[in-house]
Formats: structure tokens, sequence, C-alpha cells
């Protein structure tokens, strides 16, 4: 049963589609204690002693979320690290699993905290900056976690699907300059023999770092270029930025200023803030016309053949705002280099950490926004969750006329449920840390429990430098995400598969990956239609489990596969349960593999470096194509399925082996309209 409380007036944020299951509760009849203190609103749910908490989307630590503090706050905040409370993405479900299961939505696009066990380890706290916002309940009958997820997913409507080169390999870095710089990346990965699908051009592209401008000299004849590289098969992806440059005579801008589309500081000017160009005003993306302004933009770029984007800095990201700044640099000109004191010192360090994404310049701008009571002036707080959403979106929605009944591939940095219908996200800022591949894996499920499908993190670490044993086990624990893009930030060790010593393994890794998509695509199709995760925590499938409810670093993947990828240095091997009979498959090349069948329990599996290790579960199977260059080259018909040993006992005590089938699902990996093929392999 699905239970919707209306607090207050609550702003409309579109993650709740489908409301024919929903039934209104009364505030009396909400079971949790609940108070009002100043300005926020308080739920207490206490928890029980084994009660586990999933869910929260995009965020730090484990998979089972008890025993931390969390903001739903997009935050543009590179070190992701245990202590952070929040990331960029705003994902505000979650299921807590004690003696019942129950599943929990707080539609609220302002700021809530969830102290899951932090204050008090028995007592689940969320406080809700308002008095506005709505509250969704899913329990009843003895609910699986399965199902509560499921029904979530069905309210919040389906997710996106991207076009099928998606699902290729990757390579980005910020800091390819120009036409060469992306041709010698393709040249590379062609005399290695690695295949590869896309390249993406980070904010150099541009010209000054202003969106929807192409920087003539380094790219002299753009849509030739573009049409070059789809000639070879590789697709170009852009970024687009939130902020738009202040410069006279610049298009975006000066549109954007005739129009009133910018956003507004308290006088009702245009507010003025800083990040890649300088000053910039940020374009109101909760308002339609500026929406519809902003994604037809995009048509530059879809006119001279792009066909994939990344959104970004839209959480939105403000290095500083103008007022901020000049109050800034007026107190540091009244130091006058005197003997201060460490607070002093302090002080004046902090007025400068002080500048970015600041919580007081977020309070500082308004919207117009576009509601069904017309339009709405908001104070940017308010709201803040939606504003990447609403950028995503207003891209999202202009592609249905600059790309008609094409897919295009499209993520975003920042995201709030609902905008898992227009996207995927990746997950920002990481670094090349060992903890940062278990972080991605631990996402994964969570994402997908709030309806992100398609989504990956940045491969082989995005800040610091990564080394040649970790790029190798990020793109084995990669293999089976979505998103499978290596991306670095400048300044960076080179992270570029042919950068390394062993390219050999790089090149049958990626072969390997190939080989799988027509199993991720079609799981991906499947789990899209039946709103079902496709990372699933073994505590969701095997709930009564004790060893599985408690296992953070395996998933199953699809219907037929179990992971335990490496993420720790200098390791040979590692410990893996099995909450069941699984068959091991261990290859070492698309077509040089083996496979050993494994009992119920705990076993030391030894992975070597250029191994990649999976299992197939019981009665389960595996499809599994001739490798490929690249997508385009794909052949289902060369398909042959991997079995997971499994069967049964027949009346008279025989053991008989079962040959499992797999159902294929496939489709022309590019239309918006094509149907799904559904084909029965045997
Ligand atoms: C942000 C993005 C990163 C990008 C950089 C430069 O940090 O998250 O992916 O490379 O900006 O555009």
């Amino acid at each position: 049963m699905i239970t919707k409380f209306v607090f207050g007036n609550p702003f409309e944020t579109g993650a709740v589609v489908e409301t024919s299951e929903i039934v209104q509760g009364q505030l009396s009849d909400f079971m949790y204690e609940t108070c009002e203190s100043n300005e926020n609103f308080i739920i207490n749910i206490p928890l029980e002693k084994d009660e586990a908490i999933f869910g929260l989307g995009e965020n730090v630590r484990g998979i089972n979320k008890r025993g931390w503090i969390y903001d739903s706050w997009c935050s543009d905040d590179p070190n992701h690290d245990e202590d952070k409370r929040s990331l960029y993405g705003a994902h505000n479900f979650f299921i807590l699993s004690g003696s019942v299961n129950r599943g929990i939505f707080i539609d609220f696009p302002g700021k809530i905290t969830f102290d899951a066990g932090y204050t008090d380890k028995d007592m689940f706290t969320i406080t809700i900056t308002d008095g506005n916002f709505l509250v969704y309940v899913i329990d009843g009958d003895g609910m699986s976690l399965k199902e509560i997820t499921k029904s979530f997913r069905r309210i919040i409507g389906k997710s996106y699907i991207p076009p099928r080169w998606a699902f290729g390999y990757q390579q980005s870095r910020w800091g390819y300059m120009n036409q060469s710089d992306i041709e010698a990346v393709v040249e590379e990965y062609k005399k290695c023999g690695i295949p590869l699908d896309a390249v993406y051009m980070d904010i150099d592209y541009m010209d000054s770092f202003k969106d929807f401008t192409i920087n003539e000299e380094r790219f002299p004849e753009f849509p030739k270029f573009v049409n070059e590289m789809k000639e070879q098969n590789i697709h170009l992806v852009p970024i687009i930025d939130a902020g738009v440059k202040i410069e006279k005579g610049y298009a975006t801008y000066e549109e954007g200023v005739k129009n009133n589309f910018f956003c507004k500081d308290a006088d009702g000017n245009d507010f003025v803030c800083g990040v890649w160009p300088g000053h910039v005003h940020m374009p109101d993306f909760l308002n339609a016309k500026t929406r519809k302004w902003f994604g037809d933009s995009y048509k530059v770029l879809t006119d001279a053949g792009i066909d994939g984007f990344w959104n970004d800095m839209n959480e939105p990201a403000l290095f500083y705002s103008e007022k901020r700044l000049g109050e800034t640099i007026d107190k540091l000109k009244s130091y006058n280099g005197t003997d201060y004191d460490v607070w002093e010192i302090f002080g004046l360090r902090d007025l400068v950490n002080d500048l970015a994404n600041n919580e007081e310049d977020y309070r500082s701008f308004y919207h117009m926004a576009t509601t069904d009571d017309g339009e709405i002036k908001v104070r940017h707080d308010k709201v803040h969750n939606l504003f990447g959403y609403n950028m995503t979106k207003a891209a999202a929605e202009s592609m249905k006329d600059l790309r008609p009944n094409k897919r295009t591939l499209l993520f975003s940095r920042a995201s709030y449920i609902g905008m898992h219908r227009y996207s995927g996200i990746w997950t920002g800022d990481n670094k090349s840390w060992w903890s940062h591949i278990l972080l991605m894996i631990n996402m994964l499920p969570s994402l997908n429990m709030c309806g992100f499908m398609y989504i990956g993190a940045d491969m082989g670490g995005f800040g610091s430098n990564a080394t040649e044993e970790l790029v190798t086990r990020w793109v084995e624990s990669s293999m089976w995400v979505p998103l499978m893009r290596n991306h670095a930030a400048l300044g960076t060790r080179e992270q570029e598969l042919y950068q390394f010593k062993d390219k050999e393994t790089f090149r049958r890794l990626i072969e390997i990956r190939y080989s799988l998509i027509p199993y991720l695509y079609s799981e991906f199709l499947k789990c899209h239609a039946k709103d079902e995760l496709m990372y699933t925590p073994l505590a969701f499938e095997f709930p009564d489990d004790p060893f599985a409810r408690e296992c953070e670093d395996q998933l199953l993947v699809g219907e037929s596969v179990m992971i335990c990828p490496i993420y720790t240095p200098n390791s040979t091997g590692r410990y893996v349960y099995l909450p069941e009979d699984m068959t091991l498959v261990r290859m070492r090349a698309w077509n040089d593999y083996e496979l050993v069948p494994y009992k119920t329990g705990h076993h030391y599996i030894h992975i070597g470096l250029s191994e990649f290790v999976f299992f197939i579960r019981k009665g389960k199977a595996l499809p599994f194509a001739n490798t490929a260059s690249n997508t385009s080259k794909l052949d289902i018909s060369t398909i042959t399925l991997l079995r997971g040993i499994g069967g049964n006992y027949d009346n008279k005590g025989a053991f008989v082996t079962e040959m499992p089938d797999y159902e294929l699902w496939w489709d022309d990996g590019e239309s918006t309209d094509c149907p799904v093929e559904v084909i029965n392999l045997k």
C-alpha cells in the first residue's frame, strides 16, 4: 500500500507521476512522532536493534546507511570522504528493514537532514527545513525489499534509456585542448586494439567557457570533425555548464538578459556569481520559458552532428557570488601584515574558503517557477535540489524536437528523483582511491532504488594520480556498469588505458566488456520495463540469510550474475560469500575462460590482476557474444550461453541438470519508438 501525507502547501517537484495506487493519509494516521521546531519539521522513527536502512541514492558510505547523518542537498564537493554528508544528488527515498519493511519518500526540494542513528543510535530523525512537503509511505502485507522498491519505481515513472553505443567504452579527460588531442586519443586506442565508442569534450572546446560556442582555433571545422569521428564510429560528447558568461555581444547572454531568463537577486537584478568563465548568470531552470530557450540552444551542437551531452556544475556550483567576493576582498585589504594570532589567521583563511557554495548565497537569489498556479517567486534554497534536474529536463525536452525519434546520451551531475526519467547521472569528482571503487559498487543499488539506471563513476578516479593496478581493478569492477567512462582531472596522471605498461590486459578486459554488452543491455531493458533493480544487494534477494544481509561488496547484476570485485591494492584474491550454489567464471579473454561450480558458503577466490572473475547463478544463463571493436559491430547472432550449473533431484533421487535458456531483449539501440524484440536463446 502507498500512502501519501500532505504537509502544508508543498512545491510540485514532478518526482511522482503515477498516482493511481496512492491513497491519501491524514496527519493523525502518521505513525511516527512529529514535532515542529522553529522553521523545521522533525520526524522521529525509533529503530529496532538490527534494523537496516537502504537507499538514499548517491551518497557516501555503505549499502546499509545506518550509523551516519546525511543531508539532502545537491553539493559541489570533490572530496568524497566518509565524513561528508552529501554529494551531488538529492535522493530522498529509503527503506527501513526491521521486523517489517517500510519504504519512505520525502518529496521536498529544499534541505533535509537524515540522521540515521548518528545522534542516537536507535533513532532515525528526519529534519525538514520547512513545513511544506509530502511524505509517501510504502508498506503492508509483509512486503519484501524488492516489492517496495518496485512500488516506488512504479510511482516515479520509467527511467531514461540511452542509445546502445553509450554502453561501450568511453574516454574522457579534462585537458583535451583541441581536435588533434582527440584524434590522438582515438588513434592510440586503435593502435592498441582497445574497443572505443566515445570521446568526451570538456570545457576547453568552448570559446572562453561559454556554453553553446565552439573555439574555432581549436576546432576549425567542427561539423566536419564530428562527422569524421562518426565515420570511425566514435561519438563526441561535449560538456554543458549551468552558468552563462556575462559578456556583451555573446548571444546566449544577451538573449537571457533580454527575456528575463536568469535568476534574480533580492533587488530584482540578474544574480551574479562565478564559475569557469568568470562572472556568470544562472538560468532560471524552474521556469518553463527558460527551459525551452536553454534546451533549444543545444541545437548549435546537434546541428553539428553531436548526439550526447553531459550537464555539469548544476547543483549549481558557485565559486563565489559577486557580493561575497567583493566583501571578502575588502576584508582582505584591511589585513595589514601585523602580527596576527592564530585565530585571526584562521579567520582570514575561512573568509576565502567560505566563498564557494555558500549557503547564504543560495538564500540570496530567486526563481520565477512555473507551477499549476502560474509563475511564482521562490527563493533558491527552498527548491535548490531541483536546479540540475530542470537543467537536464530542459535538454531532454528539446531533444525531442532537435533529434526526433532518436535517443540522445544525456547525463547530469546534480539530480533529484524525477530526473531519472530524462537522463542518467555520473557520480561526480571522485578520486583515484581504492575506497572509491567500493563507493561506486555501494552506490549502484541505491541509485537504482531511486530510479537512476544509466549510471557510472569516473573510472580510474577523477582527482589524484592513478596507478596501473588501480585502473585495472577499476575496469574489472566497472565491467557491469552502464556508463563505463574513464575520466580524469586536469593536472593528474594520464590514465587513458594506453598510457600503461600492460596494454594487452586492458585490451582483453575491454573486449570482454563488449562481449557482455548484449546481457547488460538486455537486462537494462528488462529492469526498465519491470521497474526492477539491475544491481541488487544480496540482502534484497536473500533477506533471511544473515551473511547475505550484511554483504556490502558483492552484488547481483541482472537475473544471472553475481559480482565480487577487488577493491584493495596488492590483492591476489578475496573472500566471497555464496548464498546459493553458483558457477565461477574465470576469464582471461573473451574467448579464453573456464567455469567451475562452487557450493554455498564462504570461499577464498584467487583473482589475478589480469583475470576477470564473476559468478553465474544457479539455473541461470549468461548470453555472451563475440567481441567487437565498437558497439555498432556487435553481432548478436554470435551469442552463446554460459550456463550456471543448476538442477534438481527427480522423484527417483537422480540429479537432473537443467539447461537454462535466456530471454534476450533487444531493439535497434537508437530510436525512441523502437519496439523491443524478445529472442529466446537456447
Ligand atoms: C567538474 C566536473 C568534471 C569536469 C570539470 C571541468 O569538476 O565534475 O567532470 O572535468 O568540472 O569541466
